[in-house]
């Protein structure tokens, strides 16, 4: 379900679940993280690919698995998800993401703390917590309106509307375009131009730019996002949702 490969210093994670568009379970979260822990703790590793096989980036997190979250006696904040956001809060090597086909939720959320983020002409992003019951995670509702500014971040947001790459591109989501084809090749491509970089300033850079965009804030919204996620999780509204996307009809909210 998570593939990994060594190209020349760059890491490829791979997220390989094609019959479900993707779609990220605990386990494959978990693999991120074991991954990243890998990835910065190999001298020769000096980049890290995120892409999806089969046509998608990913449809986010699996929502059977948003289905039994929501019966969990524990909280959201011990599960490989938030694991997995933690471990990318503080990954220091170049992180790019290749995007083809659905970045979805988590898919989307993950491109606003990659280094590069390339889209090819076939991408569509959603972030669709609300049609789901829920609020944006990963810290998107404190980077998404500096990104895009605040009008077009609560209209995205708030609607959980579809974006094409040229949307993307313009709302500062996406920093390089190209084709399906040539995308897997400009990824490797950008990974070795980080790895031939040196890496004290290559690192430095990444530091004082996640200063300049306040870290510290950025991990207090993340916080503050999963309280609020986690209520959501346990909401009619969200158990309405998960309902109406099994049974392939449109839901009724409150
Ligand atoms: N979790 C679990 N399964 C998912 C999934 C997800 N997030 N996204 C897609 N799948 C599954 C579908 O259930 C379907 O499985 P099936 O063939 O066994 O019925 C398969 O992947 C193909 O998806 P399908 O819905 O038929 O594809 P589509 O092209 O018509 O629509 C999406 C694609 C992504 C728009 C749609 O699947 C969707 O809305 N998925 C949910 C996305 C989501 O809300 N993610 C969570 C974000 S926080």
């Amino acid at each position: 379900m998570l593939t990994t490969t060594v190209q020349n210093r760059v890491l490829h994670v791979v997220f390989d679940r094609p019959a479900k568009k993707n779609a990220l379970t605990s386990e494959m979260y978990a693999g991120v993280t074991d991954t990243l822990n890998r990835a910065e703790a190999e001298e020769g590793i000096r980049a890290v690919v995120l892409r999806g096989s089969g046509g998608n980036f990913t449809a986010g997190n699996d929502l059977m698995e948003f289905a039994m979250f929501s019966q969990l006696a524990g909280s959201i904040r011990d599960t490989p998800v938030v694991g997995s956001i933690h471990r990318i809060l503080s990954f220091e090597k170049p992180l790019i993401a290749a995007v083809h086909g659905l970045a979805v939720g988590w898919g989307v959320t993950v491109l606003m703390h990659c280094d590069a983020v390339l889209a090819s002409d076939s991408a569509r992003f959603s972030v669709p917590f609300t049609k789901l019951g829920l609020v944006p995670e990963f810290g998107s509702s404190y980077l998404l309106p500096r990104l895009a500014g605040d009008v077009r971040a609560r209209h995205l947001l708030m609607t959980g509307g579809m974006l094409n790459t040229e949307e993307a591109v313009r709302l500062g989501l996406v920093s390089q375009t190209t084709t399906d084809d040539a995308l897997e090749a400009d990824a490797q491509a950008l990974g070795e131009t980080f790895a031939n970089l040196p890496t004290g300033a290559l690192l430095a850079t990444k530091r004082l730019l996640r200063t300049a965009t306040g870290h510290d804030r950025l991990k207090q919204a993340v916080e503050e996002e999963l309280d609020h996620f986690e209520a959501g999780l346990r909401s009619e509204d969200h158990r309405e949702a998960i309902m109406a996307f099994m049974e392939k009809r449109s839901p009724r909210f409150s």
